[in-house]
C-alpha cells in the first residue's frame, strides 16, 4: 500500500507545504510548521469498492416545503444577525479578541434559545461548569433551562451531544478542544480543524445546531483557523474597542441570511443589552457642530445607521507627516487626500492627520468617502459644517461625486433623527420633502460651496 503522504501547515495562517519550514513563506511567522494529521484515512481513494452517493435531481426538491422553520432567540439584534433566527442543524462560527464579551453573548443566548424551548447544551473548554454558573448568576440566568458541560475531550464531547441530543450545542470555544487522533496541541491549526469538522459533520448528521466561539490573533484572523471559516455556514465576529461599552455582532459570512448584517449590544454590569436604535446611541455622544467633525448616514446591511466621523489636523514637526485611522480604511485616506490636493488644490503636506470613527464602528463603505473629506476639510480650515447636515457619497479619483445605494432610506434614518439637510452627490435618487438636499456634482464644488477657499 503507498506511504501516505505528510503534509505541513502554519498555525497561524494555516498555509500548507509538502515540507517542514523554519519560517512559513505565505505569513512570515517563525516555528509555526507543524506536521498535519489526516482527518481519517478512508479508503484507498481508487477503490470501486466504495459505497455509491445517492444523487436526486433538483426538481425533486421543488415539492419539500418552505425552508426549514427558524428558532427566535427573542433578541431582534441578534436574529437579524443569523439572518431571522437560528437555522436548525447548522454550524455558526463565533470569532473575537479575548475578553470581548463572546462567553458573556453566548450564555445569554443560549438563556434565550432554552427558553424559547430548544434543548441548549454549553459546553465550555475555558471555565469549569461552577464559574459558568457564576456568570450566569451574575447575568440573572440560574433559572434557564440550559445544559453546562465542562470537557474539552472531542470524543468525550461527541458521546454526550450522542447521549443529551441537544437541539443547539454551544462550544466554548474550539481553540480548546483537542482530538486523540491529532498528535498536535490544543489550538494548533490541525487540531482545531480536526474539532471543527467532526463537530459541524455531527451537527449535520444528527440535525444539532453548533455555534463554535473561536478567539482571533492581533491581526485579525482567527488563530490559526482561517481553516474554520469555509466549514461553516456563519460566520460572526464580535467587534467593538476595549474602552468602548459598544458591541457590534457582525456576519461577514452566511448561507441562510444576508451578510454585512450588524447586531449592536452594549456590555453593562449584567451582560449584554442590545441596542435598538444605534444611531442615537453613536451620535449621543456628540454635541453642538465642531470643526472636524461630520456626520455620516451609512448603511450596515439592511439597515440605516448614523456615525459621526472626526479629523483633527495639525501642523507636523515630522518629515514624513502621520495619517493615523481608526475605524476606516487607511489605503482610502490616502486617496482621499490625494484627491483633494490634486483636484481641489487644497493640500495636506506638512500636516497631520487623524481620523476616527466615533463609538468604535468600523466603516468600510465608499460611501463615507464625501464625510471623510468633509471632516478633514472642516477640520483644515476650523469651520464646522453646517447645523444638523448629514453627508454621504463616493468620491472618485477624477474628483467627481457618485450617487450611492439606498440614498431614501439613509435619508429616512437623517428625518428621523432630527437632521434638517443632506449634502450628496448630484444625480442622488431620494426625495425626502423635509429634509433640505444640497445636491453637488464634484469635490471641488462641494469645497467652494462649504468652505468659499478656492
Ligand atoms: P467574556 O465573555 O469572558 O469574553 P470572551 O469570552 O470573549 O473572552 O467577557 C469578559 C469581559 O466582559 C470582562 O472584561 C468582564 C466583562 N463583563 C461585563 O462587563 N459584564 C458582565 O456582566 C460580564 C459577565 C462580563
Ligand atoms: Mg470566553
Amino acid at each position: 500500500m503507498a506511504k501516505a503522504s505528510v503534509s505541513y501547515s502554519c498555525s497561524e495562517c494555516g498555509a500548507q507545504t509538502s515540507k517542514w519550514a523554519g519560517r512559513c513563506e505565505a505569513c512570515g511567522a517563525w516555528n509555526t510548521i507543524t506536521e498535519d494529521t489526516p482527518l481519517s484515512a478512508g479508503p484507498a481513494s481508487n477503490s470501486l469498492g466504495a459505497s455509491r452517493g445517492r444523487t436526486i435531481p433538483l426538481s425533486d426538491l421543488s415539492t419539500h416545503e418552505a425552508p426549514p422553520p427558524r428558532t427566535s432567540a427573542g433578541v431582534e439584534e441578534l436574529d437579524r444577525v443569523l439572518g431571522g433566527g437560528l437555522v436548525p442543524a447548522s454550524a455558526i462560527l463565533v470569532g473575537g479578541d479575548p475578553g470581548i464579551g463572546k462567553s458573556t453573548l453566548l450564555l445569554q443566548a443560549a438563556a434565550r434559545f432554552a427558553r424559547s424551548g430548544l434543548k441548549t447544551i454549553y459546553i465550555s473548554g475555558e471555565e469549569a461548569s461552577a464559574q459558568v454558573r457564576m456568570r450566569a448568576q451574575r447575568l440573572g440566568l440560574t433559572e434557564s433551562p440550559v445544559m453546562l458541560a465542562a470537557e474539552t475531550n472531542l470524543r468525550d464531547i461527541l458521546t454526550t451531544l450522542e447521549a443529551e441530543r441537544p437541539q443547539l450545542a454551544i462550544i466554548d470555544s474550539i481553540q480548546t478542544m483537542w482530538s486523540d487522533q491529532v498528535g498536535s496541541a490544543p489550538g494548533s491549526v490541525s487540531q482545531v480543524r480536526a474539532a471543527a469538522h467532526e463537530l459541524t459533520t455531527f451537527a449535520k448528521r444528527r440535525g444539532v445546531a453548533v455555534i463554535l466561539v473561536g478567539h482571533v490573533t492581533k491581526d485579525g484572523q482567527i488563530a490559526g483557523p482561517r481553516v474554520v471559516e469555509h466549514m461553516v455556514d456563519t460566520v460572526l465576529y464580535f467587534e467593538g474597542e476595549r474602552g468602548h461599552q459598544f458591541r457590534i455582532l457582525r456576519a461577514v459570512k452566511n448561507r441562510f441570511g444576508p451578510a454585512d448584517e450588524i447586531g449592536v449590544f452594549e456590555m453593562t454590569g449584567r451582560g449584554l443589552v442590545q441596542v435598538s436604535n444605534p444611531s442615537a446611541l453613536f451620535l449621543s455622544e456628540r454635541g453642538d457642530a465642531v470643526p472636524g467633525s461630520a456626520v455620516f448616514a451609512g448603511i450596515e446591511g439592511t439597515r440605516p445607521v448614523l456615525v459621526e466621523m472626526q479629523a483633527l489636523v495639525a501642523p507636523s514637526t515630522l518629515s514624513q507627516p502621520r495619517r493615523a485611522v481608526v475605524g476606516w480604511d487607511g489605503g482610502r485616506l490616502a486617496m482621499i487626500l490625494a484627491v483633494l490636493e490634486s483636484r481641489c488644490g487644497v493640500p495636506f503636506a506638512g500636516l497631520d492627520v487623524y481620523l476616527n470613527v466615533a463609538g468604535g464602528m468600523k466603516i468600510s463603505e465608499p460611501a463615507a468617502d464625501l464625510a471623510v473629506a468633509a471632516a478633514l476639510l472642516s477640520a483644515r480650515e476650523d469651520v464646522s459644517l453646517p447645523e444638523g447636515a448629514v453627508v454621504f457619497g463616493e468620491i472618485s479619483l477624477s474628483g467627481a461625486l457618485r450617487p450611492v445605494a439606498q440614498t431614501e432610506n439613509r435619508l429616512k434614518e437623517a428625518r428621523k433623527l432630527g437632521f434638517s439637510q443632506a449634502l450628496l452627490p448630484a444625480g442622488s435618487k431620494g426625495e425626502a420633502a423635509e429634509l433640505g438636499l444640497r445636491k453637488m456634482r464634484d469635490l471641488a464644488g462641494f469645497v467652494s460651496e462649504m468652505f468659499g477657499t478656492d
